[in-house]
């Protein structure tokens, strides 16, 4: 387990430099249109105007925390602390350098460096899928939470894809993608890697069945851009 789990934060520290603009590109920008729609919709659940943390785990280079800055703003939320958490000291390094208004430390899903009931909001965009420990990571979401707090996932789930939009969308995913991502990055197999994690991982439902079975309440899923993208959000019931 150890050994996989290392496997892939290495290989995150092979692509940190390049990841950015991997990201746009391959995305065609879509995917901030996916983060605003998850911080947006997780600031009308939470419904609290005053926040003293959100932690956005598997933060990369801080992505989503710009944008739980910039929707706070519009929601009239203040939050008083951001904390990206990362076990990639190189995805660290770029986060560090971009986002000038959170704390970055380095830490893994499955044993977070942060207080019991410390948070209101703990976020994971594009990185459960890579914790190999991932059921250890959702109680520890749930511990770190602090009663009422949101558990927000934004992922790539495990369709069936059947239709003919369906295999075009898997055509692109297998082989255009790790071709584009490779030639960036100069890394093709960390691009291959994204495929075939995607198909080794859980549907939106499984995933959604973890998460109540370590004790969230379900509030949202949705999928977006032909399910390539799902959004879902959890609630820490009780304290
Ligand atoms: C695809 S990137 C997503 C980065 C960022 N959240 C974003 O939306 O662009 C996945 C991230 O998961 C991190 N990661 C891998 N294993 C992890 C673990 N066990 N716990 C937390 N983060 C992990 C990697 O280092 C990498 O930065």
């Amino acid at each position: 387990m150890e050994n996989r789990q290392q496997k892939i934060v290495n290989m995150f520290d092979d692509i940190a430099s390049t990841y950015d603009l991997a990201n746009r590109v391959l995305s065609m920008g879509i995917d901030r249109e996916w983060r605003k729609k998850g911080c947006n919709r997780a600031y009308e659940i939470l419904n609290s105007k005053n926040i003293t943390q959100i932690t956005d785990v598997a933060c990369g280079t801080g992505d989503l925390l710009i944008f739980w800055e910039r929707y706070a703003k519009r929601h009239g939320v203040s939050v008083e602390k951001y904390i990206g958490i990362d076990p990639s000291v190189k995805m660290l390094e770029v986060a560090r350098k971009k986002v000038n208004f959170a704390e970055f430390i380095e830490g893994k899903a499955q044993d977070l460096p942060i207080e019991d009931n410390s948070t209101e909001i703990i976020s994971i965009s594009y990185g459960i899928r890579n914790v190999v420990d991932r059921v250890d990571a959702l109680k520890e979401f749930y511990r770190a939470l602090k009663p009422n707090g949101i558990v927000v996932i934004l992922e790539f789930t495990k369709q069936n894809r059947e239709g003919l939009i369906d295999r075009v969308v898997d055509f692109g995913m297998k082989k255009v993608l790790p071709i584009i991502g490779g030639i960036i990055s100069k890394n093709y197999e960390a691009y291959k890697y994204l495929p075939n994690s995607i198909e080794e991982f859980l549907t939106t439902d499984m995933l959604a069945e973890e998460l109540e079975s370590v004790g969230f309440k379900m509030k949202y899923i949705k999928s977006f851009s032909m399910g390539i993208s799902t959004l879902l959000i959890a609630q820490k019931i009780k304290g």
